[in-house]
């Protein structure tokens, strides 16, 4: 080789942050004897992003109980309210009629705010506009239910024409009539259908128009698509089959910030959240905007149930996000709302909640093995966390003992605050770890679970997530995210669950609150992260035994904050019942990286592995609304044996499955 190609290998290796080494991976089939977590991959879950309003729950109007009015205000609590006009509501004609919120006016206390509309002029085009979350999916042969709450306030109004329309209000998607209206507040439901050839868009609005002259009072506005499973108050089609993609064994929820609230009025009041929707009043979430709790308890329940995931429950603990607590005996209501909580989730039809459930039309329980006491009480500065913990642990196991409850602090916290506060002999079963990194942190930390207690309490890795790219992650994240799952499973004897924090997006301008998610989503559409397809992959690719590797060679790679790290990571699994031996690599080099491998005790080994892999140009790519699939994972065959080499491309994420029986 003559000096200025040498000189040019060195300058690749140099730009690569990479050492020329070939590592050699020995997989100890015969000794996969630890266990692989059956709950290991799963999911969470909390209103964030407008996760659910104007996300995955498929209600698509938009402040339809008139509670977010744009000016209405009352100086102090001894002033008449002013009203102003409802947010995301719109009046066609300003001359013709007049429209204010009145905040006493509603057909419940749930709802007590109701939209008044006085209509001087009935000149055929009187009409308000919903502009929905960010617009109204329109598309051919939809299908919508809706519901509209009204009155008339005088004699005149009878009748209401709803419809979906254009922005310009020129095309008519589907028209209905509601007719009858009475001065007694009445339900009325209605559907919509789109019959003509109308192309995929979010290019519509809702609109109700009017009859007659009159006053109407027009309250709990609500329009559905098609659901998930066709649930009645349900979820995205989209949405849930893309999480059910993702094989997740548990849903970790309701938060999150939002089980805690920024105060106690708006925590996850999860009594308030079930039954008729229409006795829902709702919150605020803490993430900034109003949340109808028409996705409460049940359904989150049924969402687990239909993507074949079980709830992993958190529940409210005392403290709330303004740093506010309550301890001692203060706190036994919130111990005993968590008992019923749990009751309503596995109760029998001899218990009261049980029987609730029964009635709110899920007659089964709910399988649950794991209930997390609280969210990140490592934010409680007070140090209150260890008594609130010992109160709710020991009245749970008593009750359930079968039940394994999570901390949100570590031990070691856990120890020094009950030493200060003087409290003895506190259990803990699983303990709740949250991991916010870039990826060559992730990369960093790929080895941290090696060398935990394994006599110490289990580990749930309950947020997690490697933050580059916004709204969604990029492939660069992706890397980290698969780097740090490989640590995780191949620790699985110990770290019972973990999952990915923040689930979605809604990519809209005003829509995000934390960058960094695994899934965008628009009205009418909705892709996955690489980060997404990395966990698809990984999740579906799971043994239940975990196997022992030895690693020989292990090239290293310079990080860019400095330091450096393993250039390979891994994780092996093998599924006893049939034998295949999952084998997942990431390559966080950005050379090509040649791995050997060698595997002690089997007979025999297929001579073609399905392989799956994931990577990408430049790991600042990313898929997008308009670019959904430009990451995807890829399939192909590769050969393999009882010894064999496979390159890993640059920044790839490669999973392998090879039969061995
Ligand atoms: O995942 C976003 C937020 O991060 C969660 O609500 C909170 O638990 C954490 O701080």
């Amino acid at each position: 080789m003559n000096k200025s190609i040498l000189s040019l290998a060195f300058a690749a290796l140099t730009i690569s942050g990479a050492y020329a080494q070939n590592p050699k991976f020995t997989l100890h089939i015969d000794e996969a004897n630890k266990n692989v977590s059956p709950t290991l991959y799963g999911m969470m879950t909390e209103e964030i992003n407008f996760s659910y309003e104007g996300g995955l729950y498929a209600q698509l109007v938009r402040n339809g109980s008139f509670k977010d009015d744009v000016n209405g205000q009352r100086k102090n609590p001894w002033t008449p309210w002013k009203p102003g006009g409802p947010q995301y509501w719109t009046l066609t004609d300003t001359v013709a009629a007049k429209m204010h919120v009145d905040p006493r006016g509603g057909f419940n206390e749930a709802n007590k705010s109701a939209l008044v509309l006085d209509v001087k002029v009935n000149n055929g085009g009187v009409a308000i506009d919903n502009e929905g979350f960010w617009g109204y999916p329109v598309k051919s042969k939809a299908h919508y239910n809706g519901a509209i709450w009204a009155k008339a306030g005088d004699g005149n109004a009878k009748s209401l024409k709803i419809s979906l329309v254009s922005l310009d209000g020129k095309t008519v998607y589907a028209s209905t009539q509601v007719q009858g209206l009475s001065e007694k507040w009445q339900k009325f439901e209605f559907s919509l259908n789109i019959a003509a050839k109308v192309a995929l868009s979010k290019k519509a609005k809702l609109r109700i128009a009017v009859g007659e002259t009159g006053k109407y009072l027009l309250d709990r506005v609500t329009l559905f698509p098609e659901t998930f499973n066709g649930r009645k108050n349900g979820l995205r089609v989209d949405l849930m089959t893309m999480m059910k993609n993702m094989n997740p064994k548990f849903l970790r929820f309701p938060g999150g910030n939002y089980l805690e609230g920024n105060d106690f009025k708006n925590r996850f009041d999860w009594k308030r959240t079930i039954g008729n929707p229409d006795e829902r009043p709702g919150h605020m979430s803490p993430w900034g905007y109003r949340s109808t709790d028409g996705l409460g308890l049940l359904e989150f329940l049924t969402w687990a149930e239909d993507c074949g995931a079980e709830p992993i429950l958190g529940v409210f603990a005392g403290y709330v996000l303004s740093g506010d607590y309550i301890s001692g005996e203060y706190c036994d209501g919130f111990v005993q709302d968590a008992l019923d909580e749990i009751e309503y989730v596995i109760g029998g039809p001899e218990t009261k909640w049980g029987a609730q459930r029964i009635k709110d039309g899920h007659p089964e329980p709910f399988p649950l093995h794991y209930v997390e006491i609280g969210n990140e009480d490592f934010f409680d500065n007070s140090g209150s966390y260890p008594g609130r913990y010992k109160r709710f642990y020991e009245a749970i196991k008593a009750k359930y003992p079968q039940l394994q409850c999570i901390s949100t602090i570590d031990a070691k916290m856990m120890s020094e605050q009950a030493k200060r506060a003087g409290i003895e002999d506190v259990k803990l079963d699983v303990i709740d770890e949250h991991y916010y990194r870039d990826c060559d942190d992730m990369y960093r930390a790929a080895h941290q679970y090696d060398t935990y207690d394994r006599k110490g309490p289990k580990i749930f890795c309950g947020e997690w997530a490697t933050r580059e790219g916004k709204p969604t992650t990029n492939m660069n994240a992706a890397l980290g995210d698969a780097a740090w799952m490989t640590a995780m499973e191949r620790n699985s004897d110990i770290v019972v669950a973990h999952c990915y924090a923040p689930l979605f997006v809604n990519v809209n301008k005003g829509g995000m609150q934390w960058e960094s998610d695994l899934i965008g989503v628009d009205t009418h559409k909705a892709y996955g992260s690489p980060s997404y397809y990395a966990q698809v992959m990984f999740a579906n690719h799971v043994g239940d035994k975990i196997v022992p590797v030895t690693v020989e060679d292990m090239p290293k790679m310079k990080l860019g904050k400095g330091g450096e790290s393993d250039q390979v990571f891994y994780s092996v699994t093998r599924d006893s019942k049939n034998g295949n031996v999952y084998l997942k690599l990431v390559n966080g080099g950005k050379n090509a990286q040649p791995v050997t491998f060698a595997l002690d005790g089997v007979k025999t080994v297929k001579g073609k592995a399905e392989k799956w892999q994931l990577s990408s140009a430049q790991t600042t790519d990313t898929n997008s609304m308009d670019e959904p699939t430009k990451i995807v994972p890829v399939a192909s065959k590769a050969a393999v044996g009882k010894n064999f080499t496979v390159t890993l491309d640059p920044s790839s994420i490669v999973v392998l499955t090879l039969q061995t029986k």
